[in-house]
């Protein structure tokens, strides 16, 4: 008999090596090289081979032969809906990833509990199919969410082929399957253990294949990772058309839906939730709920007004820089980029005359929200020379603008709509980037604009005042 072979497959990266090693040569993970054994066979060419059936062209340009169009399958669960790119389109694919308790159960058995119900539009035969909880658990959380007479199909089941059986036969039409989660899932043709890279894959490659030939949309959770990746393989994420990430800080009670990416819709967007006692309550206003905590005119904070896929959000950003008696000063920031702290107060030091030497930074994003915008630049280092000069930033006013790194305050896109929420929320004044001329020769804003070209502008508008040298000379 041939000797039974193995490889070893990096369960952070998929990548396949003959021989074990301690540390992955394609990804440089550590521990990550776990066994499998090979296939028995390996696949020959075509020659030879049975012939296949031959492949049948459509028209671009043609309707479908039923002539319908996919409608998109709507929650009515706003938040939830407007994250997906209009609703759940049928036999698509999508992934939900999250740390665990952050809530992608709830959330999913809600959209599947409104889907079922008719809530927008008809109902939708939904399918929640667990391999973490038993039936009984998942009654309990619904009865708990005031869902327990939605008419849901549950299953505990973490076998593949069980799973697929089922799907087939046709007791069940679901047009919508939810699997939670991936990870639990196993082929019983692969030896490796479920939650391994072969397994994920192969169990999400049989799921979604069976999802884009009968039809119905497939969610898939996915956990994450302690390095916030989701768990096993990217190649999960290239298989699925759309991939949502669910975040949120445990001490909170806001919580994020992002498109990360999206086949069929923006990938910018997010959806804001709260968790509440009786499960996730869609904000339909976030920057209201991100700005209740502010506190008027404190040092070190400021409004920025930002934009997440199409909406306006404002947030409050707070900085504090306190005398280090470290060696290396800390720079610590919650809700922004580490590398873009650093720049900013680079600039701050090159073009502005600032030291921060000896002084530890701090930055933090309130409500857990987490920023990607270049145009959140004016308002952290508005909060940083705030908090440093002890001098506040008035309490009516938003920021917006990237700053360049000759200090220049550059232009971003959606001034009006930043503007207008922040109007629409009662501030009174702005500090941003000069607007672009107009063709027609208006310029209309809803509340008044200070024009900040440089930072030096920002220095001397909220830094400590001119004339008190002692204090400039120690920020
Ligand atoms: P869950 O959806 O089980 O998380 P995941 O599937 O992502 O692991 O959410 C569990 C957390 O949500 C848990 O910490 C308790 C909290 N929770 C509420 O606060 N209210 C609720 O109504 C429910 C169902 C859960
Ligand atoms: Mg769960």
């Amino acid at each position: 008999m041939a000797k039974r072979q193995s490889r070893y497959v990096c369960q952070a990266c998929g990548a396949q090596a003959p021989k074990w090693s301690g540390r992955c040569e394609a990804c440089g993970e550590w521990n990550s090289m776990v066994e499998e054994a090979l296939p028995q066979s390996t696949p020959g060419g075509l020659s030879g081979g049975r012939s296949g059936r031959a492949l049948v062209f459509d028209r671009l340009d043609e309707t479908r032969a039923d002539g319908q169009v996919l409608p998109r399958l709507t929650s009515g669960i706003g938040e939830f809906d407007r994250v997906c790119g209009g609703g759940l389109i049928p036999g698509s694919a999508v992934l939900i990833g999250g740390d665990p308790g952050v809530g992608k159960s709830t959330v999913l058995l809600q959209a599947a509990a409104m889907l079922a119900r008719g809530k927008a539009g008809a109902p939708v035969p939904c399918a929640y199919i667990s391999g973490e909880e038993s039936i009984d658990q998942i009654r309990l959380r619904a009865t708990r969410l005031g869902l327990a007479d939605a008419p849901v199909a549950l299953a505990a089941a973490t076998s593949v082929r069980e799973i697929l059986a089922g799907l087939e036969s046709n007791l069940t039409e679901a047009a919508v399957v939810i699997v939670d989660s991936i990870q639990t899932m196993f082929l019983d043709s692969l030896e490796s253990a479920p939650g391994t890279v072969a397994q994920v894959r192969g169990s999400a490659q049989e799921l979604i294949r069976l999802a884009k030939q009968r039809g119905f949309t497939l969610l898939l959770v996915g956990h994450v990772t302690k390095e916030g990746l989701i768990a096993g393989p990217k190649v999960l994420e290239h298989m699925v058309d759309t991939v949502l990430a669910f975040e949120g800080e445990r001490g909170h009670q806001f919580r994020i839906l992002r498109a990360v990416k999206n086949r069929f819709g923006p990938t910018d967007e997010i959806g804001v939730f709260e968790m509440s006692d009786g499960g996730l309550i869609e904000v339909e206003n976030p920057s209201a709920l991100f700005l209740t905590e502010r506190q008027g005119e404190v040092t070190g904070a400021c409004v920025f007004a930002g934009i997440e896929g199409t909406r306006p959000i404002l947030v409050e950003v707070q900085a504090l820089v306190s005398a280090s008696p470290l060696g290396t000063p800390r720079r610590a920031v919650v809700g922004w980029d580490q590398a873009r702290l650093a720049m900013v107060l680079a600039v701050l030091e090159a073009r502005c005359g600032l030291s921060f030497a000896g002084r530890d930074v701090y930055l933090n994003v309130v409500g857990g929200l987490r920023l990607n915008e270049p145009a959140a630049d004016l308002a952290m280092a508005a909060a940083i020379v705030s908090a440093a000069g002890n001098q506040a930033v008035p309490s009516d006013c938003v920021l917006f603008g990237e700053i360049g790194l000759s200090g220049e305050v550059r232009q971003v896109g959606r001034r009006d709509l930043r503007l207008k929420e922040a109007a629409k929320l009662g501030f009174a004044r702005a500090f941003a980037p000069a607007a672009k001329a107009r063709k027609d020769g208006r310029s209309e804003t809803p509340l008044e604009v200070e024009t900040m070209g440089h930072v030096a502008d920002l220095v001397a508008r909220i830094g400590a005042p001119l004339g008190d040298t002692e204090a400039r000379r120690s920020l």
